[in-house]
């Protein structure tokens, strides 16, 4: 199998997905990204995508199938059938069944808008800004059955300004993601790590 080989589902915008397809076009993240697929017709993703020349571009519906398993499944099939080693959620936006997670076992990752463990949930950025913290910024894990609990693979920490709005500060949250994804897909292709507890430790090269 080619460790590079990804596939990436999302549900949204899919600024993410598409700054990982321009680091891999300018070369400064080894992946070659053989299946989008997003559960949202809609989703400005899966233009981008098609716009990127991605090989595979797949909107697989929900609502055509009786539960989240068999949803799921139909996706997991559709990534093994690509080759796909990782499968990169960039904004996805359903809750992954424990049938998926155990069969793509350490294989998931995310991005979450907030220093995990603080703030899981859908919206991390709204949820530090009610807080009141002075530091936020995102997450890259890996993904286990706990929602949004896997080992931590990267962080960026961003400001919390006094005038910020929970739309400002996930901007400036996303503007962190945007470096933080494609450079740390770059080091699991090229580098790689392995787990001691919850650690992440990064082989050194
Ligand atoms: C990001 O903020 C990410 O942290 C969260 O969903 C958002 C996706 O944004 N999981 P985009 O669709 O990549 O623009």
């Amino acid at each position: 199998m080619n460790h590079g080989a990804i596939a990436i589902m999302a549900s949204g915008r899919g600024s993410n997905l598409k700054v990982i397809l321009a680091a891999a076009k300018a070369g400064s993240c080894p992946v070659d990204t053989r299946l989008v697929i997003s559960d949202k017709a809609t989703a400005a993703a899966l233009q981008t995508a098609r716009d990127e020349g991605v090989a595979q571009v797949l909107h697989i519906n929900p609502k055509d199938y009786a539960d989240r398993a068999s949803f799921d499944a139909a996706c997991g099939d559709a990534i093994e059938q690509a080759g796909c080693h990782w499968i990169v959620l960039a904004g996805y936006m359903r809750i992954l069944s424990a049938e998926f997670v155990q069969r793509f076992a350490g294989r998931i990752i995310n991005i979450h808008p907030a220093l995990l463990p603080a703030f899981p949930g859908a919206d991390g950025a709204g949820d530090a800004l009610n807080y009141g913290v002075k530091v936020s910024g995102c997450t890259v894990h890996l993904v286990d059955e706990v929602l949004d609990g896997g080992p931590i693979l990267a962080q960026a920490v961003v400001p919390v300004l006094d005038d910020d709005t929970r739309d400002s500060l996930h901007a400036r949250i996303q503007s962190a993601e945007h470096t933080l994804y494609p450079e740390t897909l770059r080091r699991m292709v090229e580098d790689g790590f392995h787990i001691e507890g919850r650690r992440v430790i990064w082989n050194q090269v």
